[in-house]
């Protein structure tokens, strides 16, 4: 490598696919940022500096020199697949990094790696950093979302590097140093569960308008904009009209209507359930967004059932206003989405000591991610007023519109369930309020069956102490040791 080189770049890109490339054209295009970029096969990286000459890389084709171009202390965002080949990168970084320096991954890597990882490498006085990137492809080179953990101190340096590509929302960067270690890649995996939701309710949305409302995809294309304009506002919402709005080519045929109706899914979707399920936090949205592409894809027990089922029902008749009842239902419904996610970051926090500021998270998902939407800044001002209320259908905003639209909510679950339509999202969220709401909830028979078949013991309402009664004996209760298992 010439001299000229070294120590020339504030910043460096390790894994130049579509997003490893966005993010580095990214970086390269904002002012005081000079970037360093290697790939593994030095063809990919010679075709990033041949199309964009314009963007100054300092293109390595050996690891050493790459390292050697980056000026102290070293920092560089590993931009390839989660797992065997992150690790393998960071493997090669640390071995030539010396402390101080910091080591990025930007992949979608479970936050229990970047935990590991941290504590592995963080002796060497080298800075590990896992941060979420939101936006896909487009994000990376326009402005993502980024959730980075790690250090305070490692921050300092890498802050404004991210501030300087990040997607901008009501003036603000959206990026915030989320929390240590692995804190940054557990907030990603908490967006991307919601992320799950979100869609699950759009989709559902789309099925009630179709197959209720009798509406073709165009004119719901034409319905989901209308939406758009209003508190439904959000990424999500503007490319589904834009998908529903898409004809096929070679049929003539509405898009979605070409489209094979299983659902794929990278995972984070399903870590996400995971780890609410080990706090104790019910994501029921999250969940039942999973289990709705899991469901798409078992072709063989959905043919199995259409065999046997010999009638299904017709659809209710609905007047004009079945759509804005949809619209309040959705709302209603995305509003306990994102209650319950944010009850998962805040259980996690709580867990692995991390301090995450909720309003801030918000904040950065309001651009750049693929949530992104007005509908945060909402979030942010509920948590801005009050960081400690204990779920945000307590938000006074948050409240009044559900309760606003909970009539419309009713109406639209019990006539997709008599025209057999499964809104698996609507439906649970609907529960899932209901549940929160009411005085007395039927856990107290499961409180007594529990009793009856195991002796787990319960609860009295009306004085303190844990009791059991003798199911098999003359059903007498006692009181047992004061502890409920
Ligand atoms: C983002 C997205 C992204 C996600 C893909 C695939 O924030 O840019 O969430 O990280 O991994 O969209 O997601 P699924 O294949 O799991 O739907």
């Amino acid at each position: 490598m010439s001299e000229s080189t070294v120590g020339k770049a504030n910043i460096g890109v390790v894994g130049l696919a579509v997003m490893g490339s966005n993010l580095s054209r990214n970086l390269a295009s904002r002012e005081g940022n000079t970037v360093a970029v290697f790939n593994r096969t030095f063809a990919r990286t010679e075709t990033l500096t041949g199309e964009h000459p314009e963007a100054g890389f300092v293109a390595s084709e050996a690891i050493d020199d790459f390292v050697a171009s980056l000026k102290k202390p070293r920092t560089a965002i590993i931009m390839v697949q989660a797992g065997a080949g992150t690790d393998a990168v960071i493997d090669e970084l640390v071995q030539r990094f010396e402390p101080g320096d910091i080591i990025v991954d930007g992949g979608n890597a479970n936050f229990q790696d970047t935990i590991a990882r941290e504590k592995r490498i963080s002796p060497t006085g080298i800075h590990f950093v896992g941060a979420g990137i939101s936006g896909g492809e487009e994000g990376a080179l326009k402005g993502p979302s980024i959730m980075p953990g790690g250090s305070a101190e490692s921050y300092e340096t890498l802050g404004p590097i991210l501030a300087s590509i990040a997607a901008i929302a009501e003036g603000e960067p959206c990026v915030t140093h989320v929390g240590t270690d692995g804190a940054g890649h557990f907030v990603k995996m908490i967006h991307n569960g919601i992320e799950y939701a979100d869609m699950q309710l759009i989709a559902e949305a789309y099925d009630l308008l179709r197959t209720v409302g009798g509406l073709e995809p165009a004119a719901i294309a034409d319905v989901f904009s209308e939406w758009n304009k209003g508190y439904l506002e959000s990424y999500l919402i503007e490319i589904t009209a834009e998908v529903l709005r898409q004809v096929d080519a070679k049929t003539g045929k509405p898009f979605v209507d070409i489209v094979l109706d299983e659902a794929g899914s990278k995972g984070t979707g399903v870590w996400t359930v995971q780890n609410a399920l080990d706090l104790g936090i019910p994501v029921g949205g999250i969940a039942e967004a999973v289990f709705a592409r899991a469901v798409s894809s078992k072709p063989n027990q959905r043919a199995a059932v259409q065999s046997v089922v010999t009638a299904r029902p017709e659809a209710q008749k609905v007047d004009a206003s079945f759509a804005d009842d949809v619209s309040k239902a959705l709302y209603a419904s995305k509003v306990v989405a994102y209650a319950q996610g944010f009850d998962a970051i805040i259980a996690g926090a709580e867990k692995y000591g991390w301090n995450i500021n909720k309003d801030k998270i918000a904040k950065i998902w309001r651009g750049g991610c693929i949530i992104r939407a007005q509908f945060l800044n909402r979030i942010a001002d509920a948590y801005d007023e009050n960081p400690d209320i204990a779920t945000l259908l307590e938000a006074p905003y948050f409240a009044d519109a559900v309760a606003e639209g909970e009539a419309a909510w009713r109406r639209v679950v019990a006539t997709a369930a008599l025209s057999g339509v499964p809104v698996p999202g609507f439906g649970s969220a609907l529960s899932y309020y209901d549940s929160l709401a009411s005085k007395r909830l039927p856990a107290a028979l499961v409180q007594g069956q529990r009793d009856f078949f195991g002796a787990h013991t319960y609860k009295r309402v009306d004085e303190d102490g844990v009791f059991h009664t003798l199911w098999s004996g003359d059903r007498s209760e006692i009181q047992t040791a004061g502890s409920s298992h």
